[in-house]
């Protein structure tokens, strides 16, 4: 087993325990703990009790590793690696009881920003689905035992795209903007509502691509690398070619150029 295996190991077991914490929560019924950067972007007391439990889990396993999760404050770590983790991605899907959230890990190497760092491992668990989508560097991206491979190309019909909106009503019109320029390159656009899943589909070949500004690292840290190890590009505004906050877009080799270009308005 490689480095990166012991690792997705690991983040297979806790995503799963965390996974069923959250589907078990859920069914108990949600209540919004707090809003957070605008009305619209919430966190649940299920977020920060998920958070809990992977952070514990963690800690004692790989007690020296990093943390950088987006419900507690993130610790640096003496071994170079981080954990990257959104306990629940989508969580206003689960507050409304609609089954596309997913608790989402991370293990990466070297300054824990996308721009600096390598993923390793990754996790993508939706415990409403059951799915587990999962990767370690150099060795491929799974669906349970099914290896995953981006679509080489869209077909004549056009791209099926995905795309989300931030929660800050300022950013819309930008948003609305780019979709404009994005669709004539487009069969259709999906918005499921969470970036882990938009990306675990771009690696699945159940979307051609996706496109979204203002994501922060715990959105696509472990997603970017499922798409990577299926055979797909990520990029995002800059020359480094990681995702930002300023964009993040993932699809097959043949639709990332001309699908980058379009969502950044080159
Ligand atoms: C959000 C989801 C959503 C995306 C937002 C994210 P959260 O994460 O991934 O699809 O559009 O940008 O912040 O808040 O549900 O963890
Ligand atoms: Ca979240």
């Amino acid at each position: 087993m490689t480095r990166a295996q012991q690792l997705e190991a690991i983040a297979i077991d806790i995503a799963r325990e965390a996974g069923e914490l959250a589907r078990r929560r859920r069914t108990e019924g949600v209540s919004i703990a707090a809003t957070k950067s605008s009305i619209a972007d919430i966190v649940t007391e299920a977020d920060r009790e998920v958070e809990d439990l992977i952070r514990a889990r963690l800690a004692a396993v790989r007690p020296d590793d990093g943390f950088l999760g987006e419900e507690s404050d993130a610790a640096t770590g003496t071994t170079g690696i981080t954990w990257v983790v959104d306990p629940i991605d989508g969580t206003v899907n689960y507050a409304y009881g609609i089954p596309s959230y997913a608790v989402s890990i991370a293990a990466v190497e070297g300054d824990p920003v996308p721009e600096h760092w390598d993923a390793l491992a990754a996790v993508v668990f939706n415990p409403a689905s059951g799915e587990l989508f999962r990767a370690a560097r150099g060795e491929g991206a799974w669906l349970d035992d099914q290896r995953l491979a981006v679509n080489a190309e869209p077909s004549s019909a056009g791209a099926l795209l995905a795309t989300g909106f931030g929660y800050d009503p300022a950013t819309h019109a930008g948003d609305l903007a780019r979709v404009a320029r994005v669709m004539p390159m487009a069969r259709d656009l999906r918005r499921i509502g969470a970036a882990s899943l938009d990306l675990a589909f771009v690696a699945s070949g159940r979307l051609d691509g996706y496109f979204e500004r203002g994501l922060h690292p715990w959105d696509h840290a472990a997603g970017a690398l499922l798409v990577t190890e299926a055979g797909g590009v990520v990029g995002g505004a800059g020359e480094s070619g990681s995702p930002s906050r300023a964009m993040t877009v993932a699809a097959g080799p043949a639709l990332f150029d001309a699908l980058r270009r379009a969502a950044l308005g080159d």
